[in-house]
C-alpha cells in the first residue's frame, strides 16, 4: 500500500500516519521529520535547509527529491509507505512518479487529502507540543499528555516547535496555498484522490480513513 498524505500544516496527518504505518507494517516517511534531524545533527542538508524552514518556506524541491528517493529504496519500505508531507509542489510530485519508475517501484495508489479550514490549523499548530526524544505529537487541548510537558510513549520532554509560531503558521499557510494546493487537483484529476474530513476528532478521522482504505487496499 503507497500512500500520500496531504493537506495543510497542522491537518493532523503525521498523527494518523504514525499509528497506520506502524500496524499496517509499512514506512512512515515525514520530510518534516528527516529534515527536522538533518538541522538538529548539521549535516549538509541540515545547514542547506534550516532558514527556508525557520521561515516558513518550502525548501527546494532538489533537497526533498533526494531525501525521499533515498528513502522509498531502502528495503524495509519494500512493504509499502505513506508519504507524510511530501510531495508538496508540482515538481516534487512529477519527481515522486519519475523516481519509482527509474527504480522499478509501484508509484503511488492513493492520496488521502486531510481537508480542514485555517482557523483550525492555527488552533492545532498553536496546542502542539511534540517530544524531543522520540518525535510523537500532543496537543494541549486535544491530544494532552498524562502528566504536564511529558512524553506518554518515551518519558522524554516536550517543547514547542520553533515553526509553531503565529507569524510564521501564516507564512507556512502561504506557501500551502500557492504551491501544495494545486496538486490536490493533480491527484484528483488522477482519479487517485480521496477526501478526508480531517475537521474532526483523532478517533472520527482514524474512521473515516479505515472506511477509505477498507475499500479494497
Ligand atoms: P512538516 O513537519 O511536514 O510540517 P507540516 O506539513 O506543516 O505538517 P505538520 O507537521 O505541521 O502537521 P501535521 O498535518 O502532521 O499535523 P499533526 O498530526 O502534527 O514540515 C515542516 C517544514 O519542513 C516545512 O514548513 C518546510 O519548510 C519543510 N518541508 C517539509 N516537507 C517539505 C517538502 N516536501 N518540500 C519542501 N519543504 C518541506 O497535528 C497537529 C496538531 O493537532 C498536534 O498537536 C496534534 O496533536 C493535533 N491533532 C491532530 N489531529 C487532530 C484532530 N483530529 N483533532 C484535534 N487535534 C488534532
Amino acid at each position: 500500500m503507497n500512500l500520500v498524505f496531504l493537506g495543510p500544516p497542522g491537518a493532523g496527518k503525521g498523527t494518523q500516519a504514525v499509528d497506520i504505518a506502524k500496524e499496517r507494517g509499512i514506512c512512515h516517511i515525514s520530510t518534516g521529520d528527516i529534515l527536522r534531524k538533518a538541522v538538529r545533527d548539521g549535516t549538509p542538508t541540515g545547514l542547506k535547509a534550516k532558514a527556508f524552514m525557520d521561515a516558513g518556506e518550502l525548501v527546494p524541491d532538489d533537497v526533498v527529491v533526494d531525501i525521499v528517493t533515498d528513502a522509498l529504496a531502502a528495503p524495509d519500505c519494500a512493504s509499502g509507505w505513506i508519504l507524510d508531507g511530501f510531495p508538496r509542489t508540482l515538481p516534487q510530485a512529477r519527481a515522486l512518479d519519475a523516481g519509482t519508475s527509474r527504480l522499478g517501484l509501484p508509484g503511488v495508489q492513493l492520496v488521502l487529502f486531510f481537508n480542514v479550514p485555517d482557523d483550525v490549523v492555527v488552533s492545532r499548530l498553536s496546542g502542539r507540543r511534540m517530544c524531543r526524544a522520540c518525535g510523537a505529537s500532543f496537543h494541549i487541548d486535544f491530544m494532552p499528555p498524562a502528566a504536564e510537558g511529558v512524553c506518554d510513549k518515551c518519558g522524554g520532554q516536550l517543547y514547542q516547535r520553533d515553526d509553531d509560531r503565529p507569524d510564521t503558521v501564516r507564512n507556512r499557510l502561504a506557501a500551502y496555498r500557492k504551491d501544495t494546493e494545486p496538486l490536490v487537483s493533480f491527484y484528483r484529476d488522477k482519479g487517485l484522490l480521496r477526501d478526508v474530513k480531517g475537521d474532526a476528532g483523532p478517533g472520527d478521522v482514524r474512521r473515516f480513513i479505515d472506511d477509505i482504505l477498507g475499500e479494497g487496499l
